[in-house]
């Protein structure tokens, strides 16, 4: 039995967070707080890089940096997904250059140093290595790619640094510090089954958007938890959702969220109208999901929005206490492209618009956080969900893993 079906959703108000306060200010800026969350939770937790379509073929990479490391995932000959950190066997050179922080797509049909030309197979085994087998006991087998632990959950991209730093250790101490290690199944286990019926592996991407946003990477969990700001923040997305109909069924822990009624013949576009082929989902599964959207945040760095014709994916990359980086992608039907009633543009658009709206209530609200006359205020009824994720943060914060 799927879990949305033994969860009932519900009004805000029957979540509990009564007295519950936005956190301190040193949560928002202090360096040191930021370089715990780096270890406490980036380093400990599945993090989401992508989707498989988008990295569609052999050889097609991205390389993204996690926690300050520079990783390369990349699909392999046999169709396989690796993930690996980015430096060479040799004498550690970055492999695929890229400019700090930045996050880059490419192809390739073997890794190579752009030092002195050793060479990796897509799997990571090292396959070129010149003038190397006149050193006495050099074998390529030894000097593979680091391996970095990757896993797929709904054709999402996650990767994982806390085994992948225990692997580079000896067999005694990668069996202690993985001991708080949690495999990718036994994270999402909670959510099996429950978003089966939108096919979410089978869609394709239509459009990347990056934003560069001056605010803490909580502070977009928060404001993506709660519609309490929509009515003055986003009229035209309140015109075709009701900022007061959300009703949430995940209300403790890592995932947390629900819906929001979407009103009858409208949709979350500029012209309020559908911009492609409904995604293909079982209707029978919940007969009014055409008129709702979906908002789920995965800790830590994922916002999935299920939309009836497409659906959005953040994912977050803390940069700083100030700073992050966010990257927005919108995947639809594969079957939509080639269609006349395909307008991605209408749907990305009004969310570019929506998203900038939120990003900048975000930005004032880390300036005035920052302030000396900043103390924590009280959540309203409407804000049960970014006190639900406040409490599972500080935990991880507390615990170091997953309790
Ligand atoms: Fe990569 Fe020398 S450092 S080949
Ligand atoms: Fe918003």
């Amino acid at each position: 039995m799927h879990r949305q079906a033994r969860h009932a959703f519900r009004k805000n108000a029957t979540i509990r967070s009564a007295g519950a306060k936005s956190l301190p200010q040193k949560y928002f800026v202090s360096p040191e707080m930021f370089a715990e969350e780096q270890k406490k939770i980036f380093s400990k937790q599945w993090l989401l890089v992508g989707h498989q379509s988008q990295i569609p073929d052999a050889g097609d990479y991205v390389v993204q940096q996690v926690i300050g490391e520079s990783l390369i995932v990349i699909r392999g000959k046999s169709g396989e997904i690796h993930a690996f950190f980015n430096v060479c066997r040799h004498r550690g050179t970055r492999l695929i250059e890229h400019r700090a922080g930045e996050a880059v797509n490419g192809r390739c049909a073997a890794i190579q140093c752009p030092y002195h030309a050793w060479t990796y197979g897509l799997d990571g085994r090292l396959i070129g290595a010149p003038h190397m087998d006149e050193v006495p006991g050099f074998n390529k087998e030894d000097y593979p790619l680091h391996p970095v632990n990757l896993g797929l959950w709904e054709g999402f991209i996650f990767v994982n640094l806390n085994d992948g730093e225990a692997r580079l250790c000896s067999e005694a101490t990668a069996r202690q510090r993985s001991g708080d290690f949690i495999s990718l199944e036994r994270w999402f286990a909670p959510l099996a089954g429950k978003f089966s019926h939108w096919n979410i592996p089978k869609l394709q991407p239509a459009k990347r958007i990056e934003y560069d946003v001056h605010a803490n990477w909580k502070l977009m969990f928060e404001n993506y938890s709660e519609c309490y700001h929509c009515p003055g923040v986003h009229p035209m997305l309140s015109k075709v959702s009701p900022y007061d109909s959300a009703e949430n069924d995940l209300t403790k822990g890592p995932f947390l969220g629900g819906f929001m009624k979407i009103n009858p013949g409208k949709s979350l576009s500029m012209s309020g109208n559908a911009c492609a082929l409904p995604i293909e989902h079982d209707q029978e599964h919940d007969k009014e999901s055409t008129q709702r959207v979906f908002y789920y945040s995965i800790f830590p760095n994922m916002l999935l929005s299920l939309h009836p014709e497409y659906v959005m994916v953040h994912q977050l990359w803390p940069k700083s206490p100030e700073r992050t980086l966010i990257l927005c992608d919108w995947f639809f039907h594969p079957e939509a492209f080639d269609r006349d009633d395909f307008h991605p543009n209408d749907g990305i658009d009004f969310w570019d618009m929506t998203n900038r709206q939120d990003w900048h209530v975000c930005e004032l609200s880390q300036q005035g956080i920052a302030s000396r006359a900043y103390e924590p205020g009280p959540y309203s009824s409407r804000e049960k969900i970014p006190a639900a994720w406040d409490r599972y943060y500080l935990r991880s914060m507390e615990r170091e893993a997953r309790s």
